[in-house]
């Protein structure tokens, strides 16, 4: 019934999942499934921590010195790196006080959650010294802290230049060479700005006659080196990724557009500038901004940016993580786009947009460009012709700037589309590094957290992703709200708001074999012929002989026998006819195929025979004696094939009643009442059997049940979650419903 019912109910689920008709239905190809589950039950290697504190969500890796750093609500946290959850930690209380959380909630704030001092900001200021800023109660506060005493001094900076007061609210920052680049919705105002501060130039964003800002929520900034190798001596630049209201979409007037459509942009700074003389004083003059273009129009909520390689600015690239721009509050789904920092520079070397004040909306801007080009960082070419700072810059470069703070073109991801479109899951924050495979070739591997609890490690494979596998790190689901890579302790540390998790990078021993050693394709795994174990590359000396295929994930382990682990041992099993027997198989990979072979040929195909296949085993219904013979139980991924189980299954002819026949028994002879104690004696017997049996039995469906946590991409689970791709189904959850029938089948020889 399912078999026939799946196809329907899943073109209508993804008919429904796409709100609109004028929009594409997102390839399915892109909807990659996690290889493996890890539930939370499964987790090895993990270390934890947890203080009195809630909300960890800012982290700060010093690898030198093995130490993270982590600012929560009210306290400061010294972890050490190597095992967090040591005991060995340093601890700052950095509560907001009493009067002035009660003076927070006079204001209409919240006492429960936003009337703590939430640590938003954290970073070095120098070699010996942290900055750090809570939100304190609506009240923001810095400090500056000795790392080396780690303690709370007894002075401290204000703070509403530089951090939020809301502790929800959108917040990025970072410390370039003591000065402090921050952005947010600062103040009660809640004003969006790009500010330096605690600079001799400090600088913000332009507001009058246009705002350059619109109702941003920022997600991340990150330093490129772009002076670095510059044949043309062009100066490092900050990089601001946020979603605003697109003042550019509809109508709206000059200094105020109504426009409620909010869309991703990329904006960025020169870091020598040090704003206008006359015009534009204490203001940006390299400020662009451009639209950012993951999945549109589905896809515009930007919830994660990570950067790769930033200090080679030639290799520098960008992944970004939205969700789908949807009213639908029950509908989930998210996007990944790769961005290429080569693609950014020529938008902001591209066409300018303007406000057109005759047909009041905004358009290409077609008109001259001054020169020297405004927005430009100070180059040796400037400097020649004597701009030796952004302060020599002739007014009608800066007029213009003031005018013209957003791009014509939008920035299109690495080959114009996503890497990934996911149903169900909401991304809320992603990281990646660069792993280099002893091959030769160097792979992206993110890191994916999701707003229950989940990480997802996938690798980036040309034009699409390959999730390897899927974790629970949290047992109550919550938010991911940072994640921050080690490769000196090879860790992931997950940052959330009941504590912060360690992660080891690879867990290549889960691979038991050579073949599902490639078929994870886990940059960091490779298969050691000289060991025969799955092994960290980073673990081995001798990398060379390594097998490793994470191209296409198939090949390397041909003619390796002993490196397909032993063959599993052949179970037997003996049925009464008619009866329905189980034999169990779970796929341990969610991307296998179940493929059931009889006497070693027969393909047996769900339907037919009254076989049910599923991915937890092969249901044998109404069985005949022609179901006996040797049932192998294979997984089909990725164009191989491996051996599970194998079951040698008997089926009996059905045993003739207990109810003994005249001539043939020998009791033909006992008187008959002695006789009818036989039979009640026997009855009693085959009761008491069958009770316990089917209690058995029940356990044993209800514990395959729970085992079965790749449930997840069963039927049932995406009737819930709204749509999975994934056609896979368990023929145990039929047991459950029926199991009176089942436990004859199961117990039946015990009786
Ligand atoms: C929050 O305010 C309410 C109402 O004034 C009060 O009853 C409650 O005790 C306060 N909670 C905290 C944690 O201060
Ligand atoms: C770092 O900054 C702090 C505070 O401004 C100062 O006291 C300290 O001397 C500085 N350390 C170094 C190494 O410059
Ligand atoms: C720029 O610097 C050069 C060399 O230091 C100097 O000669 C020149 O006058 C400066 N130009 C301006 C506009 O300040
Ligand atoms: C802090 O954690 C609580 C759950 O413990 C959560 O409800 C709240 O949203 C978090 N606040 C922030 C600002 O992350
Ligand atoms: C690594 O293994 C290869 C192949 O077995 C061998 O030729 C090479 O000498 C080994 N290198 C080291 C450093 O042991
Ligand atoms: C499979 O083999 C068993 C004995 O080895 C035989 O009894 C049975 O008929 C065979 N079944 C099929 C479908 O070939």
């Amino acid at each position: 019934m399912w078999g026939r019912l799946w196809p329907l109910l899943l073109s209508f689920l993804t008919a429904t999942a796409v709100p609109g008709p004028s929009l594409r239905r997102p390839s399915r190809e892109l909807d990659a499934t996690p290889r493996m589950t890890i539930p939370y039950e499964e987790l090895s290697g993990t270390r934890h921590f947890k203080g009195q504190a809630q909300n960890y969500s800012t982290l700060l890796l010093e690898e030198a010195s093995a130490r993270l750093l982590v600012g929560a609500r009210g306290a400061l946290f010294s972890l050490n790196a190597h095992n967090i959850g040591d005991g060995t930690h340093k601890e700052i209380r950095w509560e907001a006080s009493p009067e002035m959380q009660s003076k927070c909630h006079q204001k209409g704030k919240n006492n429960q959650t936003e009337c703590f001092n939430h640590v938003r900001f954290l970073q070095w200021l120098n070699a010996t010294h942290l900055y750090a800023c809570g939100t304190h109660a609506f009240q923001p506060l810095c400090a500056v802290i000795d790392a080396e005493t780690f303690t709370l001094p007894t002075s401290f900076e204000e703070g509403k230049e530089k951090c939020p007061y809301d502790p929800a609210r959108g917040f990025t920052g970072l410390i370039i060479d003591g000065g402090l680049y921050t952005a947010t919705r600062y103040e009660f105002r809640s004003i969006p700005d790009i500010r330096r501060s605690r600079h001799p130039h400090s600088l913000r964003t332009e507001e009058a006659p246009m705002h350059w800002l619109n109702d941003a929520e920022f997600v991340f900034s990150v330093l490129v080196r772009e002076s670095k190798a510059s044949a043309v001596g062009d100066d490092d630049k900050v990089y601001y990724f946020f979603t605003e209201r697109a003042a550019e979409e509809g109508s709206g007037s000059f200094a105020q557009s109504r426009g409620s459509h909010r869309v991703a942009r990329v904006a960025r700074v020169c870091k020598g500038d040090l704003g206008g003389k006359k015009i534009l004083q204490k203001k940006w003059t390299s400020f662009l901004k451009a639209r950012l273009i993951c999945h549109i129009p589905q896809y515009e909520t930007l919830r994660g940016v990570c950067s790769l390689e930033a200090d080679t600015s030639a290799r520098t690239h960008f992944y970004a993580a939205f969700t789908l721009t949807t009213q639908w509050k029950t509908l989930e789904a998210s996007a990944i786009c790769r961005y290429d920092l080569a693609e950014m520079q020529a938008v902001f070397a591209g066409p300018y947009m303007e406000y057109q004040d005759g047909v009041r909306r905004w358009g290409r801007y077609e008109g001259g460009v001054p020169e020297p080009r405004p927005g430009s960082c100070i180059t040796d070419s400037l400097r020649s012709r004597g701009y030796n700072s952004s302060q020599d810059l002739p007014s009608l470069v800066l007029d213009f700037v003031k005018l013209h703070p957003l791009m014509a073109r939008p920035v299109v991801p690495t080959r114009g589309r996503p890497l990934l479109l996911k149903r169900s899951v909401r991304y809320t924050h992603l990281t990646g590094t660069p792993v280099t495979t002893p091959a030769g070739p160097t792979y992206d591997l993110l890191f994916l957290g999701t707003a229950d609890g989940w990480i997802h490690k996938a690798v980036v494979l040309g034009s699409g992703m390959h999730i390897t596998e899927e974790t629970q790190v949290f047992k109550e689901p919550q938010s991911v709200e940072n994640l921050v890579i080690s490769r000196m302790q090879h860790s992931l540390y997950v940052g959330a708001p009941s504590g912060v998790i360690q992660l080891p990078l690879s867990s290549c021993f889960r691979y038991r074999s050579c073949y599902d050693c490639i078929l994870a394709r886990d940059p960091y795994c490779g298969w050691d012929p000289s060991t025969h174990t799955c092994t960290a590359i980073t673990t081995i000396a001798n990398r060379t002989t390594l097998i490793q295929d994470i191209e296409r994930g198939n090949r390397g382990c041909e003619g390796r026998d002993r490196d397909t682990g032993p063959p599993p041992p052949l179970k037997t099993r003996s049925v009464l006819r008619g009866d329905d027997v189980l034999l169990p198989c779970d796929q341990p990979s969610n991307l296998a195929r179940a493929l059931w072979l009889l006497n070693g040929s027969m393909g047996l195909s769900d339907g037919q025979d009254g076989y049910r296949v599923g991915v937890d085993g092969l249901l044998v219904t109404d069985t005949q004696p022609g179901h006996s013979g040797n049932y192998g139980c294979y997984a089909e991924e990725n164009g191989l094939r491996t051996l599970l189980a194998s079951y040698s299954l008997t089926v009996r002819p059905a045993t003739p009643a207990p109810a003994p026949q005249a001539p043939a028994m020998p009791g033909a002879q006992l008187a008959p009442d002695v006789r009818l104690l036989y039979v009640l004696a026997i009855a009693a017997l085959g009761g008491l059997c069958l009770i316990l049996a089917s209690s058995l039995f029940y356990v044993a469906c209800l514990r395959g049940g729970r085992r079965g946590h790749r449930r997840k991409y069963s039927l049932g689970r995406a009737c819930r979650a709204g749509g999975s791709a994934v056609q896979l189904q368990t023929v145990s959850g039929l047991c459950r419903s029926r199991w009176p029938q089942c436990h004859h089948s199961l117990h039946g020889p015990m009786c």
